[in-house]
C-alpha cells in the first residue's frame, strides 16, 4: 500500500484513528496526505502495466490493490464531442462519461477505495446519506464485500434508477422526512457512536479513488492538459478530488500547467456559486434547495470550502444554470453525440454553453465536461419531457403519414 498520513485539513493534527471522518479536537474535515516520493522517479507509462480503471492508479491511493473490493470502476470513455462542441461554441470538446461506471455513475470510484478500507479496519455495517447515486454504489460495494449495508434517503427526491438499485443489491433503504442534508446529519450521528462505518464524500478515503478521473483524463489526453474541467457540484466532493488529484500530479512534476476548475450548480441550489460571485472563501448554507437535478439537491455542502478553494486556486469559475438549461443541454448532448446522462450530469455541459455565452470560455479552450451519472438513473425525467410514444392503429397508412413515409 502507498504510505500515507490522515492529517486535519484546518489544524494539522495528523490522526491514528482511522474510523474518524472528522478531527476529535478542532471538527475540521480530514484528508489523506500521500509519500508521493516513490511516483517522482517514475512516468505516467510506467503505470501502464494495469489496464485503464481506478487501481491503474495504486500509487496514488491509500489502499492495498491486492486487497481490494473492486467491480472494475473507471477506465470509463472520454469522448471527443465535435458536433456537440460546434453548437455550443467550443473547438476542442471532450465529455468524461462517468455514465459507464459499475452502477452507472462517478461514486464506483470513491466506493471502490472507500468500502476496501471498511474492510481492512474490520467494519460490519457501512452506511450513508445519499441524494441517490452514493446510495446506489455503496449497495453494490457492500454487497460485494459481504458487509451489511445502511442507506439514507430523501423521502419522494430520489430518481427511480438509484432507489432501484439500492433496493435491488440488499441495502436496507431509509427514507428521511426532509432533503439530503438532514438525512446527512442523521447518518453522521450514527457514525459517531460507531454504530455504522459512514462512507459519505466526509470519509477522507472516499475522495482519493474519485481522483482517478482527472487521472484517466490525463492519460486518455496523452498528458496534455486541459484547458478546463468543468463539473456539476453538490456535496462538492468531486470537485475537492479532482483538485486534489491535480496538485498530486503538479507536485510530482507529471503535470506544469493546472486546469480552470469550473463548478456548476443549479439555480435552485446554489451555495457556492453564491460564495463566488461574492468572492467569499466561505458558503452560506441554503435551507430548501430544489431542482430538478436531484443529484445535486443539496443546500449545505460538506465540502464546500474546499470546492471554492479549488475554483480559486486553478483559476477556474462558478456558475449555475436553471433546470429548462440543464434538460435542453441533457438533449443537445443525447441528439448530437449519442450519449445519455443524468440532469445533475447535463449541467455540466448546460454550464459550458452559458460560459461560452458569457466569455468566460474562449471557443479556442481545449475543455473537458465530466458528465457524471447514465441517463437511465433518471427516466422519468426522460418521460416527462420528451415526446411520448405515438399511438398507431394497425393500419399502415396511418403509420406511413407519421413516418412522412
Ligand atoms: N453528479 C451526480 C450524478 C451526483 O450523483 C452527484 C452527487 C454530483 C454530480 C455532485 O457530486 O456531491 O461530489 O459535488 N451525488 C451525491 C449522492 C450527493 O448522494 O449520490 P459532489
Amino acid at each position: 500500500m502507498a504510505p500515507h498520513k490522515i492529517i486535519c485539513r484546518e489544524c494539522g493534527r495528523t490522526i491514528e484513528d482511522q474510523y474518524l471522518d472528522t478531527c476529535p479536537s478542532c471538527g475540521g474535515l480530514l484528508v489523506i496526505k500521500m509519500d508521493l516520493e516513490p511516483l517522482k522517479a517514475m512516468r505516467p507509462k510506467d503505470l501502464h502495466k494495469v489496464p485503464i480503471g481506478v487501481w491503474r492508479y495504486a500509487p496514488f491511493l491509500p489502499a492495498d490493490p491486492s486487497a481490494k473490493v473492486s467491480i472494475q470502476e473507471g477506465g470509463t470513455p472520454l469522448y471527443k464531442c465535435s458536433a456537440l462542441g460546434n453548437e455550443i461554441g467550443i473547438g476542442d470538446l471532450h465529455v468524461k462519461y462517468e455514465g459507464a461506471n459499475p452502477t452507472g455513475s462517478f461514486k464506483d470510484r470513491g466506493m471502490t477505495v472507500g468500502v476496501s478500507h471498511a474492510m481492512e479496519i474490520g467494519a460490519k455495517i457501512v452506511g450513508c446519506a445519499s441524494t441517490g447515486n452514493t446510495s446506489a454504489s455503496l449497495a453494490a460495494y457492500a454487497a460485494k464485500a459481504g458487509l451489511k449495508c445502511a442507506v439514507f434517503l430523501p423521502s419522494g427526491k430520489v430518481a427511480a434508477g438509484k432507489l432501484a438499485q439500492a433496493m435491488f443489491f440488499g441495502a436496507t433503504v431509509l427514507s428521511v422526512d426532509g432533503n439530503f442534508d438532514e438525512a446527512l446529519r442523521i447518518v453522521r450521528e450514527l457514525a459517531k457512536e460507531r454504530h455504522l462505518y459512514l462512507l459519505n464524500s466526509i470519509n477522507p478515503y472516499r475522495p482519493e479513488g474519485q481522483k482517478s478521473v482527472l487521472f484517466e483524463i490525463m492519460d486518455q489526453l496523452s498528458y496534455e492538459v486541459p484547458d478546463r474541467i468543468i463539473l456539476p457540484v453538490g456535496n462538492a466532493g468531486n470537485i475537492s478530488a479532482v483538485h486534489k488529484a491535480i496538485m498530486e500530479l503538479e507536485e510530482i512534476g507529471w503535470i506544469s500547467k493546472v486546469p480552470m476548475l469550473t463548478g456548476i450548480q443549479a439555480e435552485g441550489s446554489m451555495p457556492i456559486v453564491r460564495a463566488f460571485n461574492s468572492k467569499h472563501d466561505d458558503f452560506i448554507p441554503e435551507e430548501n434547495p430544489e431542482t430538478i437535478a436531484t443529484a445535486i439537491r443539496i443546500g449545505n455542502p460538506v465540502s464546500g470550502r474546499k470546492a471554492l478553494k479549488a475554483i480559486y486556486d486553478t483559476g477556474g469559475h462558478a456558475t449555475s444554470v436553471t433546470d429548462e438549461e440543464i434538460i435542453a443541454a441533457q438533449k443537445l448532448l443525447g441528439r448530437k453525440e449519442g450519449v445519455g446522462v443524468e440532469p445533475a450530469s447535463a449541467a455540466s455541459v448546460a454550464g459550458a454553453k452559458k460560459l461560452v455565452e458569457m466569455g468566460v470560455i474562449d471557443k479556442k479552450e481545449k475543455v473537458v465536461c465530466i458528465c457524471t451519472g447514465n441517463a437511465l438513473k433518471d427516466p422519468d425525467t426522460i418521460i416527462s419531457t420528451n415526446q411520448s410514444p405515438i399511438r398507431v392503429s394497425k393500419g399502415l397508412l396511418g403509420i406511413k403519414n407519421i413516418l412522412g413515409l
